[in-house]
């Protein structure tokens, strides 16, 4: 079956365990209700990652998203949607002390915000609160290979897996947290050969960004695929609409008809009051509205 036909309910995440080695899996981030609503006919999977902070915010890393800014989001997606698993990223700090802190985050993110699921980064390091997480009614997304919130110790955002140990430590990582019950892993900039072993190798769906067509499934952040984003481009971003451009002629009429006094035609107005003619040194009167109109 493929997920993405209409199935009469929200998907769970043990539909998308069911998808490993079969349809891949369709994921995109979402931050809010409008594009939550939109992307839902076509995806499986809606990621409210912490990549919010650089897209919507403007930081320069993911380390100042926080608990707070997550769960604002993560409802209003929950609110967009009605078909897809939404996951919420668990921010930097909120999970790394002990799995007591993972455990109490996540469920806030899951009690506060109705998503199914949380995701977290971290591979070997990380297997003790993954398992602490899953036995305790949280289901988590792994994400290993390039993580984000690791930038300053990975020397920059860069493809990992160049050298042999590289590679043998992102393969440890994917096993670790699917061994401690991950339901999907997320697999970010690594080469085609680790993404193809660590996906055979794992009884979980991966789900690449900069991982090949090899995984089980694939992420990318919704304002790079619709050109909306474009301080800069990863690698594996594909961009499949330039909206920002959209964006750029639109605003750009918008403007040129304030100034000009076209815009608001008759048409965007609630009827013409008629000036009412008065005996000569009396203030004329406002007169009724001709005609009614309502606010929509
Ligand atoms: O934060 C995010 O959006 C992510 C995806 C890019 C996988 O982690």
């Amino acid at each position: 079956m493929s997920v993405t036909q209409p199935v009469g309910r929200r998907l769970t995440v043990r539909d998308i365990i069911q998808r490993k080695s079969a349809d891949p899996v369709v994921c995109l981030t979402a931050y809010t209700a409008p594009m939550a609503s939109m992307l839902d006919p076509h995806v499986d999977l809606l990621l409210v990652g912490d990549s919010l902070g650089m897209v919507v915010y403007g930081l320069p890393t993911t380390h100042a998203v926080t608990l707070d800014m997550m769960i604002a989001h993560g409802q209003a997606v929950v609110r967009g949607s009605s078909k897809a698993v939404v996951v919420v990223d668990m921010p930097f700090g909120s999970y790394q002390e002990s799995p007591q802190q993972a455990f109490r985050n996540a469920a806030r993110i899951l009690s506060e915000t109705g998503a199914a699921a949380v995701k977290l980064e971290g591979g070997v390091e990380m297997a003790e609160t993954v398992a602490f997480l899953t036995q305790r009614g949280v289901p988590v997304m792994g994400h290993v290979g390039l993580k984000p919130q690791m930038v300053h110790s990975m020397g920059g955002f860069r493809a990992q897996g160049r050298t042999e140990a590289e590679a043998e430590a992102v393969l440890a990582d994917g096993k670790a947290i699917a061994e401690a019950g991950a339901f999907a892993i997320v697999v970010e900039g690594t080469f085609e050969t680790v993404a193809a072993r660590l996906t055979r190798e794992i009884a979980v769906p991966t789900i690449g960004i900069g991982g090949s067509p090899q995984c089980d499934g694939q992420v990318l952040v919704t304002e790079d695929v619709l050109g909306l984003f474009t301080e800069f481009k990863p690698k594996f971003v594909k961009r499949f609409a330039n909206l920002a451009d959209e964006v750029d002629k639109a605003v750009q009429t918008y403007a040129k008809e304030v100034r000009a006094r076209e815009f608001p035609g008759p048409e965007h107005c609630f009827g013409i009051r008629q000036i009412e003619q008065e005996p000569p040194g009396e203030p004329a009167r406002i007169g009724p509205v001709l005609p009614t109109t309502s606010i929509r």
